[in-house]
Order: structure tokens, then C-alpha cells, then sequence
């Protein structure tokens, strides 16, 4: 124990040290949990653990905000031991995503920036409990983050009850590597001091008050790894016409081979899209985004990339050994941020992001649905896409345009939820090409979206919808009665393809 005590240097804390099963019994049913946490990285550990086992013997449920996802199945053992009440922002878990479709977990979906803002402001369920990662704590009371910040630091500002998980596997080389910031409440704040990407505007660590620090808890468990899956052919496609209209854009004058800030969005293609800049001409880039995924410490490993401020690292087993091992190659070049500021819609517009994010489909007038499996059917939610599309210089949305060996058209007349209107979205691309949407109106829209981003084997039938939408007229023509019927198709007959 002695050894580990070093790590909590607030002399007056180090008799504070409890077991994950003490703390976890402080926390009474009906209560609200903020978990640090950020894309399965710096979420704690122990004490949701402790809680899926008290709920062998106990009844309770609890309300879980976060971050956005958490790793090392905290989401899928809470969502299978029956405790979690609602959940917000953001999940990405199979067993959580069906409790949440079942209707037995409530979800609310946010934008990653505004959460902080209902902390803030007492819109939601005020925090008993927030339970933070943490490398160690400072002499004058600080909790040094781990791998994420996430919500972290308006967790403990505004709970009543502080946890604190020191975790002894993390890389002790993190420490210095967060910019903690506190924009203050709304109508009383000064600009944000943010006006390049390695700025730093902010403590190395969450200021907490010592009386709220109710117990510490030691733990050893490392964060899970991402699932994300290498890059294949469709998405060295999209990657490759992305890389096109970059330079057409450096072409036109508007951008140069430096490009302008990266954000980049989550999974498997986010990832494959943004390692596609790994060969490309482009350099001394820098990226500004939620989640540092494997491309860009490849991109970094390359000299690509100058500097990343972000408010996660989320890496694969094997790029996580690599970096983690090796991290003080990557110590000055990297920022972890809160999310409320890595999100910040003033900040995104200020900086003139390029934003990839990805869509589960998209229509022929440019409308995104992120989130909603044939409309109804929660997959993972928003995360950060929105505070992105709406303010990036360039809004990019990828999707690859079939899915499930081609039963599904992830282009269709009308998508049936919409997280982003066809005023956030700038340029749609498939592996099929891409659709640059700026300064299009509605009807020139569809044939671009149609010849160039449409699979070929559902082409036709989407010139057929989009000519019987024209008999109709209007600004945005549509078939109301015929629009939501790929989706209708593909739950009666199993896909989307009409038989001849
Ligand atoms: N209809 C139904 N399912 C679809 C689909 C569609 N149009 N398009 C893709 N899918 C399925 C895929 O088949 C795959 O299913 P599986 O898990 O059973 O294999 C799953 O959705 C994931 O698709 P994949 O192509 O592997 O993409 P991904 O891992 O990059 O995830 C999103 C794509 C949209 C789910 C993910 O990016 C997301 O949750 N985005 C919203 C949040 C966000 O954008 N955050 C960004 C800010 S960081």
C-alpha cells in the first residue's frame, strides 16, 4: 500500500483509501452516477464493477452519465445486471443498445458539448457521485486524469460526493499531457483563449475541492482496446476520393497541402479514411477532434502530423503496446481536452475544421441519419457529429453505400431520422465517389448524389423514385407516401432491392 500512496501527494487524502465494495455501498438507489470515461478510454473501473456485484443480492438502479462510451464492458455488465435507470450522452454497446431499444434503459442522446452545459445549469438529475480515473492527485488538489477527460472535470465541480480511481496501469507518462479548462456559466464568460490547436489554455488537472473526496480506490485494470477494423477495399476507395476532393480544394486556392484542422469520428471507417492521409501529399497537418483513434499516431509516426488535441486516445491492442510503451515520442505533440472545449461549436468554426464523420446512411438531398437503425433502432447515438456538422468549415459524412452484403441502400429517398439536415452536411462520399453539396440547391442535388455515390445496383431504382418525386414538384420533391419505403421494403421482404 505504502508504494501506492505516493500517488495521492494531498497529504491529507492518503486516509481516505477504501475498497471498490465500500465506496460502491455509499451509493444509494435512485441516484445519479458521472463516470469518467470518453470511447473506452480513462472510464472507471472498479466501482461500477463493485456495483454489478452488489446487484447479485440487491435491488437498485442508478441514473450513469458519462463522457460518451466506456470500455472494459462497464456499459454491457451495468445494462445486463438490470442497474442502470437512463444513460447519457452517448453508448456503444450491444447488450445497452438493446435494454435502450427494449425501452428498459432510458437514453438521452446529446451533443458531447452540451451535457456539461445541463450540469452546469441544473437541467438534469443533479451528480451524487462522480467517480474519476485518475493517475494521482496533486499536492494542491488536483486529479490528474488518465487516457480521457471527457466530462470529467464538470463531474467534479458540480457533484456532491467525489471517488477517485487511481489507476496504477496507466502511463504515469500522461501526466501533463491535459488542459483542464473552465468556461464558467453561461452569460457570464469570457472568450475561450483557444485560437490554435496546441494552445494551451488551462491546469494540467481537475481541481477538486478535498471536503467533496469522499474515498480512493487503487486499481490495475488497463483500458480496453478499440474493436475498429483495418481498412479494406471500399474504404481505401473512400479514402481515396476524400483525397480527391482535398485536392481539388488546394486546387481552387482554398485550402493547402496543410489542410486545415482534422476531426475525425469514430469506427472502423473514420479510422481507414484518416490513415488514407498516411501516404498522401499533405503535411504539417494538425488534428482537433474527440477521439485520437491508430491513424493518427500513424500519421504522427510519419511527420504528417504536427499536433493533436483531442479529448480521448482510443487505440487497438497492438497500437496501444506501441504508444503507450513509447509514449514520450508523442508527449509534446499531444493535448487531452475536456469535451465541452475539443466540441465547442465557437471553437470548431474558429479553427475552420475539416470534419469526417460517419454516416449510417444518408438521402438524395443530402439529410443524415447517425444514429437510428431504419429510423427506430438505436445504434450508438449522436456523440460529437452534430457539434461538428453544424460548424465545421467542411462537414464530410462517409458511409460505405451498401451494408449487410447489399440488402440495405445506405443512400435512400428520405432517411428516416435525421441528425443532420441538408444545411450541416457539405460533401457526402461513398466508395462509389463523392457528392460536394456546397452551394447546390435541392434538384441539383440528387443527380450528383445519385450518379456518384449510389451503389450501382440500386441506381435505377433511385432515378425511378426521384422521377416520380419530380411529377410532384416543390423545392425538395418527394413521393410522401413512397419515401420511407426502402425501409418498409426491407422489413417485410428483407431488402431494400424492389424485385423486378
Ligand atoms: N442501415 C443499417 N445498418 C447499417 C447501415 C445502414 N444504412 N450502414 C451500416 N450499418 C451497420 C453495419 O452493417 C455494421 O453492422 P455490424 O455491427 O452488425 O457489422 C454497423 O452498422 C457499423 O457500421 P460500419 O460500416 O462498421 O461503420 P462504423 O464502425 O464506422 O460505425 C456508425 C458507423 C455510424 C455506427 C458510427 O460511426 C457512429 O455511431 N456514429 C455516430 C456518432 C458519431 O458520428 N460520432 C462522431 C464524433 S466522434
Amino acid at each position: 500500500m505504502d508504494n501506492k500512496l505516493h500517488r495521492i501527494k494531498a497529504m491529507e487524502l492518503q486516509d481516505r483509501v477504501v475498497s471498490a465494495d465500500e465506496a460502491a455501498s455509499w451509493i444509494k438507489d435512485g441516484m445519479t452516477l458521472g463516470l469518467s470515461g470518453f470511447t473506452r478510454a480513462g472510464d472507471a473501473k472498479a466501482i461500477p464493477y463493485a456495483l454489478v456485484r452488489r446487484a447479485e443480492t440487491e435491488q437498485f438502479k442508478v441514473n450513469v452519465f458519462t463522457g460518451a462510451s466506456l470500455g472494459s464492458d462497464v456499459d454491457k455488465l451495468m445494462a445486463e445486471a438490470g442497474i442502470v435507470h437512463k444513460r447519457v450522452p452517448f453508448q456503444a454497446d450491444p447488450a445497452m443498445r438493446r435494454k435502450i431499444n427494449n425501452g428498459d434503459i432510458m437514453f438521452v442522446d446529446h451533443h458531447l458539448s452540451q451535457t456539461a452545459e445541463w450540469i452546469r445549469a441544473g437541467v438534469i438529475e443533479p451528480i451524487d457521485f462522480a467517480v474519476i480515473e485518475a493517475l494521482e492527485i496533486t499536492e494542491d488538489g488536483m486529479i490528474i486524469p488518465t487516457t480521457s477527460v471527457g466530462n470529467s472535470s464538470v463531474f467534479v465541480k458540480h457533484a456532491k460526493n467525489v471517488i477517485i480511481e487511481i489507476n496504477l496501469s496507466q502511463p504515469e507518462l500522461f501526466r501533463g499531457v491535459h488542459d483542464i479548462y473552465e468556461p464558467g456559466k453561461q452569460g457570464q464568460r469570457s472568450p475561450i483563449p483557444l485560437t490554435h490547436v496546441h494552445d494551451r489554455i488551462g491546469t494540467i488537472g481537475i481541481p477538486v475541492d478535498l471536503e467533496k473526496v469522499r474515498g480512493i480506490v487503487f486499481t490495475e485494470q488497463a483500458d480496453s482496446p478499440s474493436t475498429i477494423l483495418q481498412s479494406d477495399e471500399e474504404t481505401e476507395m473512400m479514402a481515396g476520393h476524400l483525397l480527391n476532393f482535398l485536392r481539388a480544394e488546394v486546387a481552387s486556392g482554398r485550402l493547402t497541402n496543410q489542410l486545415a484542422p482534422l476531426q475525425s469520428g469514430i469506427g472502423s471507417v473514420a479510422n481507414a479514411v484518416l490513415h488514407g492521409l498516411v501516404d498522401s501529399e499533405f503535411h504539417d497537418m494538425e488534428v482537433y477532434s474527440e477521439v485520437l483513434q491508430d491513424a493518427v499516431f500513424d500519421l504522427i509516426d510519419a511527420g504528417k502530423v504536427k499536433f493533436a488535441s483531442a479529448s480521448s486516445i482510443t487505440l487497438s491492442k497492438e497500437k496501444m503496446a506501441q504508444v503507450f510503451g513509447d509514449f514520450e515520442k508523442y508527449q509534446d505533440k499531444i493535448l487531452l481536452r475536456p469535451q465541452e472545449i475539443t466540441n465547442h461549436p465557437g471553437i470548431i468554426r474558429r479553427l475552420g475544421l475539416i470534419s469526417i464523420n460517419t454516416a449510417l446512411e444518408f438521402d438524395i438531398y443530402g439529410n443524415v441519419n447517425s444514429t437510428h437503425v431504419s429510423g427506430t433502432r438505436m445504434m450508438n447515438g449522436i456523440g460529437g457529429s452534430g457539434d461538428f456538422a453544424r460548424n465545421a468549415r467542411l462537414s464530410i459524412f462517409v458511409t460505405k453505400s451498401i451494408a449487410k452484403e447489399g440488402i440495405i441502400s445506405s443512400v435512400v429517398p428520405f432517411v428516416p431520422h435525421v441528425d443532420h439536415t441538408e444545411h450541416d452536411v457539405d460533401i457526402v462520399v461513398t466508395e462509389q465517389g463523392y457528392a460536394d453539396l456546397r452551394g447546390l440547391a435541392p434538384r441539383e442535388r440528387v443527380p450528383i448524389i445519385i450518379e456518384n455515390c449510389v451503389h450501382p445496383m440500386y441506381r435505377e431504382q433511385m432515378r425511378a423514385y426521384y422521377a416520380e418525386a419530380l411529377l410532384r414538384g416543390g423545392q425538395t420533391p418527394h413521393v410522401l407516401e413512397k419515401a420511407f419505403s426502402w425501409h418498409a421494403n426491407l422489413a417485410t421482404n428483407g431488402s431494400m432491392l424492389l424485385s423486378e
